[in-house]
């Protein structure tokens, strides 16, 4: 965990590096991609490419399907910064370091984001391929972005997570997915820190919570948003059903394998919401 000045002051220098590599481009809506979501990015007109590894302080993919860039250009006719893979706590990466990117984007002027992953599904009427849109959160980490000696750098300590998934943007794609024909649920999302899947008690456990997807990403991205006061829209595609469930052992290339089957409507459904912002 960083200490106040030193994570102000490494946003800083990312923001002074990453806004001269978006060579006069000013994104407004920030865009998360998931394992086996990245292909969306390749939609982007006008693009600038800047990897990971290229913005200073700032922590790059590992994980597989990630590919590990920030992709900024055009999309549903609005400035998007996408991150083509994101930031896991599994990969060894603190809280700070999976939202650095997110408090990134918003010094350089993203005011709404659309955060996606695979997950695994809880609630028995879901199906492998339905899209989940984020009704709530439980952050099943056991760790938080804003926990640290001084956070009042980017903002207040104690902030409400009511509707921290914006009611607005909800029913914005809502309705993209009615009149697209795309089906799509809306459930409380549970982020758990992984990279083991759960187990099936676990899996019981989560579901007599109220969860009805789970996955290993999302929670502490949406915390910081939040802290920062950006507007959050959350969109899971369900990969699988969650271990357990009518014999399910799930894997990561099924992950990827049900991503790819997935990827027009997913890049239809998020298009069509960025077009209604
Ligand atoms: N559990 C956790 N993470 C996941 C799953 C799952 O079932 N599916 C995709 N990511």
């Amino acid at each position: 965990m960083l200490e106040r000045n030193i994570l102000d002051d490494n946003l800083t220098l990312s923001a002074y590096v990453l806004r001269r590599r978006l060579e006069g481009r000013e994104p407004t809506v920030g865009l998360v991609l998931g394992s086996g979501l990245n292909p969306l990015a390749d939609e982007i007109a006008d693009a600038a490419s800047i990897p990971y590894v290229e913005v200073p302080r700032m922590k790059t993919s590992t994980a597989e399907g990630h590919v590990g860039r920030f992709v900024c250009g055009t999309l549903g006719g609005k400035c998007v910064l996408a991150m083509q893979g994101r930031l896991h706590g599994y990969e060894g990466n603190d809280a700070q370091e999976v939202a650095y990117p997110i408090w990134l984007m918003e010094r350089l002027g993203v005011r709404t984001l659309i955060t996606t992953n695979a997950a695994g599904a809880l609630n028995p009427n879901y199906e492998v391929g339905d899209f989940c849109i984020m009704g709530d959160q439980i952050n099943f980490t056991g760790r938080n972005p804003i926990a640290a000696p001084d956070p009042a750098n980017l903002s207040d300590r104690f902030f409400s997570m009511k509707d921290a998934f914006d009611p607005e943007l909800r029913a914005i794609a809502h309705d993209v997915a009615a009149e697209r024909g795309i089906r799509v649920q809306e459930g409380v999302y549970l982020g758990a820190l992984g990279p083991s899947f759960e187990t099936p008690a676990e899996i019981r456990m989560f579901r007599l919570w109220g969860a009805d997807t789970v996955a290993m990403s999302v929670c502490e991205e949406v915390i910081a948003a939040r802290h920062v006061g950006m507007r959050v829209l959350g969109i899971s595609l369900v990969s699988n059903m969650g271990c357990g469930i009518e014999g399910a052992s799930p894997t990561g290339s099924e992950v990827l394998d049900v991503a790819k089957t997935r990827e027009a409507d997913f890049a239809s459904l998020v298009t069509g919401v960025i077009a209604q912002l």
